[in-house]
């Protein structure tokens, strides 16, 4: 099926003159739509296109190496259809491990989200910072040299939650999700010891500041929480130049694209229309068993 991308603002940057770059965001599922409203404020111009890799959701699940062939197979479909002059890959659990691999297949940009534990570090006053993310990016090389480059004076507990991005998908899609069930995956980061405690979360799965409010209301008490979208999109802003002030505020509007669509019910249509995602398209691929 062609897909029109609707019309664009030119850019000032040097490789993209007078061009309306087109901006792939990726994720698992809908945690990316965080990283995609940051993106679109600040590309209000851009070609926007939205892939959820929903056929494959959850990707903290899946083994390492079937998570990077997955990745880079749904990207090369994505690639040839969309010819994206830049893409982010709004996951946590992706980039953490096949960044490197898409970086040497792909001839274009790629914009990572990793877990934010050196402006947690910087942020702390306790000395203690937890990293909430999937058991995936819990569990990655990658995270553990983050600890160790950027966080060895304080102590960070790694929390890997099994059902926190389902709940927080849940939640968008408008089904009732108890304060419990949220409360159970987020306990383990607040940790309380010899008169001092943690004071700084870091949200490094990107469906988590789906549910920032809830996580605000519930927490035991009051912590930093760190969501890496506004970083996100300052480094697509290094990359891409800001688009041309002449042109205006431009379109806000962007095409989503689905692996699986199964999930696709009327609340969460309505949903995506809020974040500018009123064209949904399927591009089937079933994750093989
Ligand atoms: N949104 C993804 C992340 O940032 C993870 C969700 C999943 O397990 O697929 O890690």
């Amino acid at each position: 099926m062609q897909v029109d991308l609707l019309a664009g603002t030119a850019y000032r940057s040097a490789g993209l003159a007078l061009r309306t770059p087109t901006i792939l965001v990726f994720d698992s599922g809908l945690g990316g739509l965080t990283v995609l409203s940051r993106t679109m404020q600040a590309h209000a111009g851009a070609h926007v296109v939205y892939a959820a890799d929903d056929a494959g959701f959850p990707y903290g699940r899946l083994r390492e190496n079937d998570l990077v062939a997955r990745v880079l197979s749904v990207m090369e479909r994505l690639v040839a259809r969309f010819h994206p002059d830049l893409v982010v890959i709004a996951c946590n659990t992706a980039s953490t491990l096949v960044l490197p691999a898409l970086r040497a297949r792909f001839a274009i940009p790629f914009v990572g989200t990793v877990p934010a534990i050196k402006p947690a570090a910087a942020a702390t006053r306790s000395g203690l910072i937890s990293v909430l993310a999937t058991p995936g990016t819990v569990a990655r090389d990658y995270t553990r040299g983050l600890i160790e480059s950027y966080a060895g004076g304080c102590e960070v507990t790694l929390v890997g939650s099994t059902r926190l991005a389902g709940l927080a998908e849940a939640a968008l899609k408008g089904d009732p999700v108890d304060d419990d069930a949220i409360l159970a995956e987020i306990g383990p980061c607040f940790v309380a010891r010899a008169g001092t405690r943690t004071d700084v979360v870091t949200l490094s799965c990107t469906h988590y500041p789906l549910l920032l409010e809830r996580l605000k209301r519930l927490a035991p008490w009051p912590v930093d929480w760190i969501d890496p979208a506004p970083a996100i999109a300052r480094r697509v802003t290094q990359l891409l130049g800001a688009p041309a002030p002449q042109t205006g505020s431009g379109s806000s509007e962007a095409l989503a694209v689905f692996t699986g669509g199964v999930g696709l019910t009327g609340p969460l249509r309505i949903a995506l229309a809020g974040y500018g995602l009123a064209q949904v398209v399927i591009e089937p691929m079933p994750l093989a068993s």
